[in-house]
């Protein structure tokens, strides 16, 4: 039997100044969803979330609501904790810097760094952001801002000047950037390495670490007119809250460190990137295996914070959408690349096309079915080709999911999943079930055989992203979840034989009703679909017509052409328009412009062959007719993919 693998993963340790955000849920949700998967998987997990409470914007905030700091930070941890509930986080330690052996541990590195020759002690001057909790320097301004802006948040930052010990970051520099090519996946995604390594590449000063004008921090080893500087103790809570410098934990500590995935949000990579494997050489212990670096959430263009007004108040989501949903929709709607938009409109249609009709309908369909033909126990089917060709997809969804899941591209590995569920709602349909019931009783029970076990397999690797639907999705094909062995690769392996005893439930998901603010545009009432059944409804099998549907005279009226890009520019004044000369053949020459060039160079086009629509409207764009238009698609992140047939077709050739 091959060895338990264990998993350490940590979020970042929020700042105990309010309850926790939307913001903060991210980082702390795409944690659980990581340590859950390795839960799936076999391995033996440790997940630490918690709270940072020195420094001075924590003392600051404190004074302001007219407490004690230690008064003030407790009266935060129970809303952490209760939220953390609410969305299923299932943390093994909730830590916290003011705890004693945090403290203690902390003065021991900074005592092995002072002997090492790693800190000493100067003076520092210069500019201070403290909503980051950072010295600034030139880089880091808001160019042209008078008392100098952070890049980071955009706040005003402050001149201080004080005795202070530092740490000999300098003196880390080339061993960073050894280490760095050494491990490039150490930074996930890779995009993020980059400015990280050209940030270390333009040359590294040496950190202060210790603050005089402050009392509320961790008190700095052998000279009491200093407090640690909040990010040397915070950085440190993921060796401390396993274990390091503690005697009596010797064992645990070996056990777990290093961490296999630090999740954080792109705005503190640079502590996590440069400060904390530097802090972490000195001490003469390994790296970190990954950080897996998260992008903004983001209302219109600017990072959704409480500050700001603009954050959205994750106990009202939980409140109308449930903690499954909202956890999904963070997941899927944000790429781990990306910032992203967060829209309660969209989150809402997520709701209804991907959960209540994609996955939810499925299953009660073939329940709803199986009931009404008496064949609640569902037996082992009789597997045709159409079913190994299912069970093959089911077995490459696992492997690609389990890829994507294992590095952190949790929105990947659900649009995988979700090929799979469209996979298995279209042999659903296309084997009419509820045709073969009276025709071919035995035909009839592979099919719900197939489907069930699809929806099995489907359950445990969503289980990561919505533990408790998830669970509901097993209670009610008769299975009880459990956690045993590497449940992925037993999927993977294992034949398809197990008897399902199905039992009608409510919808596993309910559709949201639209909120107010909802426009008509942005979620057209399209009506019934196929798919879209709740139990206990009429059912319907038979594909209805639904009031978008087109008719054939309705299509042909769009001419659409294959043409080649003969010539293409970008066009001057513009950030996006590229103006490209069309070859249709027989039907001429046409100049078209399209929005695309973020997404395509000029060379990427030329000689390329595409299709176009051909009989748009002429547009004036940029003092000239625009006679055409480029279909074009995106993908999950964002980006464009122009349309073109399979093969190379004339130039001109009208597409039916
Ligand atoms: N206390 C430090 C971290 C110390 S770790 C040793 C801190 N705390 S924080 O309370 O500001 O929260 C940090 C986490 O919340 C980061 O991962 C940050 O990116 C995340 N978010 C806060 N607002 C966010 C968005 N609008 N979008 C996504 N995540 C953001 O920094």
């Amino acid at each position: 039997m091959a060895a338990i693998k264990k998993f350490y993963v940590t979020t970042p340790i929020y700042y105990a100044t309010g309850a926790p955000h939307l913001g903060t849920l991210y980082s702390t949700v795409l944690a659980d969803v990581a340590a859950r998967w390795h839960k799936v998987c076999g391995d033996e997990v440790y997940f630490l979330t918690g709270t940072d409470e020195f420094g001075q914007k924590v003392a600051q905030a404190a004074h302001e609501a007219g407490k004690d700091p230690q008064t003030f930070v407790d009266s935060y941890i129970d809303a952490y904790k209760d939220l953390w509930k609410q969305y299923e986080i299932e943390y093994s330690q909730f830590m916290r810097t003011t705890n004693e052996f945090h403290v203690k541990a902390v003065q021991a590195w900074l005592r092995k760094l002072l002997e090492k020759g790693d800190v000493y002690k100067g003076a520092y001057e210069g500019w201070y952001c403290l909503p980051c909790e950072t010295y600034i320097t030139e880089k880091d301004f808001i160019p042209g801002t008078v008392n100098p802006a952070c890049l980071s948040c955009e706040r005003p930052t402050k001149w201080v000047s004080e005795p202070t010990y530092f740490f000999k970051l300098s003196a880390y520099q080339d061993k960073l950037l050894a280490f760095f090519q050494a491990h490039p996946d150490f930074i996930i995604p890779r995009e993020r390495f980059a400015e990280v390594i050209s940030f270390v590449k333009s040359g590294l000063q040496d950190i202060s670490i210790s603050r005089s004008t402050l009392t509320w921090g961790v008190p700095f080893p052998g000279d009491d007119a200093h407090v640690t500087y909040v990010w040397a103790d915070a950085l440190n809570n993921y060796i401390t809250a396993i274990g390091y410098a503690q005697e009596d934990k010797k064992e645990q500590f070996a056990k777990w460190w290093p961490a296999d995935m630090q999740v954080m949000g792109k705005d503190i990579v640079r502590f996590h990137a440069i400060y904390w494997p530097a802090f972490l050489i000195a001490a003469e212990l390994p790296m970190p295996h990954h950080l897996l670096v998260h992008g903004w959430i983001k209302v219109g263009d600017h990072k959704m914070s409480k500050s700001r007004g603009n954050a959205i108040n994750p106990h009202e989501l939980l409140k109308n959408y449930g903690a499954d949903a909202v956890r999904y929709y963070l997941l899927r709607q944000l790429a781990i690349t990306q910032d992203g938009q967060f829209s309660v409109e969209d989150l809402e249609q997520k709701i209804t096309s991907d959960l209540a009709n994609d996955l939810g309908n499925l299953l009660n369909r073939m329940i709803i079915l199986a009931d009404k033909q008496g064949a609640t126990t569902i037996t082992v089917g009789v597997w045709q080709e159409e079913e190994q060709e299912l069970h093959k997809k089911m077995v490459m969804m696992l492997e690609e999911v389990s890829k994507e899941m294992e590095r952190g591209y949790f929105h990947i590995a659900l649009a995988g999943v979700w090929k799979y569920v469209s996979a298995v709602n279209s042999y659903f349909h296309a084997r009419e079930p509820w045709k073969l019931a009276k025709q071919d009783p035995a035909r009839f029970m592979t099919v719900l055989s197939a489907t069930a076990h699809s929806l099995y397999a489907i359950a445990y690797v969503l289980w990561p992203v919505m533990p408790h639907k998830m669970e509901e999705l097993l209670h009610a094909l008769g299975c009880t979840f459990e956690l045993q062995g590497d449940k992925i690769s037993q999927l993977k392996n294992q034949s398809w034989n197990k008897v399902f005893t199905v039992q009608k439930n409510d919808p596993l998901f309910q559709k949201p009703e639209p909120t107010n603010s909802l426009s008509p545009e942005a979620m057209p009432d399209c009506g019934p679909g196929p798919l879209d059944v709740a139990v206990g409804a009429a059912v319907s099998f038979e594909p209805q017509p639904t009031s978008a549907d087109v008719s054939i005279e309705d299509v042909m009226k769009v001419e659409l052409r294959a043409g080649t890009i003969t010539a293409c520019v970008r066009v001057s004044g513009s950030e996006k328009l590229l103006r490209m000369e069309v070859n249709f053949g027989d039907a001429g020459r046409r100049t078209i412009f399209s929005g695309i060039q973020k997404h395509y160079s000029p060379e990427q086009l030329i000689e390329k062959q595409a299709i176009f629509v051909f009989n748009l409207k002429p547009r004036k764009m940029m003092g000239e007719a625009s006679c055409g238009m480029l279909l074009t698609a995106e993908d999950e992140q964002g980006r464009l993919a122009f349309i073109a047939p399979e093969r190379p077709v004339p130039n001109g050739k009208v597409l039916k």
